[in-house]
């Protein structure tokens, strides 16, 4: 499809922060794989928005060029989308000065996620945590991207997003900013924690045998699969009967996503069999699908050279959309050019 024919803009952001796994992939990346052909495709790893909180330079360098490798490795095309990191294109920053300047106390002071990473010692967070939504919306609307794939917990910093485009539309009674949309893709299998059906996988947890990390080998991925907790019973033929069997939800739900079948399907296979069964199945499938992915990561990071040129390139490609952009908006403020 040439740019002409495709739907709408699409922009997404990832934090550069360590080792990407199985539910970063299914619950997002994968997305983003998908969307590529029909939507024009903007995918930032967020390297400003890391430093809200500290980070130690040489890991946060190593972090951002591991994150681009896993989205290449995944399969997005840097040739048909781009793929860069956000301190290389300035007008993310320039701008969202000047929707710090638009957005009131009173908006940002409802922000729940804020309020859970300040935690209780908020006066001690970093006004750059505080401004983080903000940045947010610069990067959104830097583009003028329209649609926004983010997972539930992004969806109020996208109605700021919108909020700050409305005001400064009004403010200025312009029309330069559209209202992006969120796209949420109900249909993405919520990856549990392999050790704890009712928590999320995450790359925080303690222990590595509770997720599947996109650079793990064959044999890792066999083990931590076959070590996953499940129960005694055999799966049964419908879906109710998963209810209060949170392990093996999590499990049918990582074969079914994997698989890209859905989770009745895969009911309908298994039914009447027991983990001794499934899992041997669900090892094959997932080494299947994710081998690829980190034999691919491993090659890209042996030449780190390449992966920093790519990231280069992207961000003149960003550059290229966005600095027109933030000239209209500066002309409208009021700035002398
Ligand atoms: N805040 C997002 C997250 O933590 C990452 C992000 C930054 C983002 N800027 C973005 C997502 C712009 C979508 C659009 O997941």
């Amino acid at each position: 499809m040439s740019n002409g024919e495709k739907l709408g803009r699409i922009f997404s952001g990832v934090q550069p922060t360590g080792n990407l796994h199985l539910g970063n992939y299914l619950g997002a990346i994968r997305n983003w794989v998908n969307y590529q052909s029909s939507y024009e495709s903007i995918f930032c790893v967020v390297d400003l928005h890391a430093i809200t909180v500290p980070q130690d330079p040489a890991a946060l360098r190593q972090s951002t060029r591991e994150v681009a490798a896993s989205l290449i490795a995944s399969g997005i095309d840097i040739n048909e989308s781009i793929l860069f990191n956000q301190s290389q294109v300035s007008c993310h920053a320039e701008l969202s000065w000047i929707f710090n300047c638009v957005a009131r106390l009173g908006w940002l002071n409802r922000m729940t996620q804020f309020k859970e990473k300040a935690g209780k010692n908020r006066e001690n967070a970093t006004v750059g945590l505080y401004g983080y939504p903000v940045l947010m919306a610069a990067d959104i609307l830097a583009y003028k991207a329209t649609l926004v794939p983010v997972g539930e917990d992004q969806k109020q910093h996208l109605e700021l997003t919108r909020d700050i485009a409305t005001a400064f539309n009004s403010m200025f009674d312009v029309e330069c900013f559209p209202l992006p949309e969120p796209k949420i893709e109900t249909t993405a299998a919520r990856v549990m924690s392999l050790r704890d059906g009712s928590s999320k996988m995450s790359k925080s947890a303690e222990s590595d045998m509770t997720r599947i990390n996109l650079t793990d080998d064959t044999d890792l991925i066999a083990q931590k699969i076959k070590k996953a907790k499940s129960d005694a019973d055999v799966l049964p033929s419908e879906l109710e009967g998963l209810e209060g069997r949170p392990e093996a939800r999590n499990l049918v739900g990582i074969f079914a996503g994997l698989s890209g079948r859905s989770q009745e399907d895969v009911l309908s296979e298994f039914a009447g069999q027991g983990f001794g069964a499934f899992k041997p199945a669900l090892a094959e499938l997932a080494t299947e699908v994710i081998s690829p992915i980190s034999a691919e990561m491993r090659r890209l990071l042996n030449d780190v050279a390449e992966i920093d040129n790519q990231l280069a390139k992207g961000a003149l490609r960003a550059s290229a959309i966005a600095e027109p952009i933030l000239d209209e908006v500066k002309e409208i403020v009021g700035f002398v050019k």
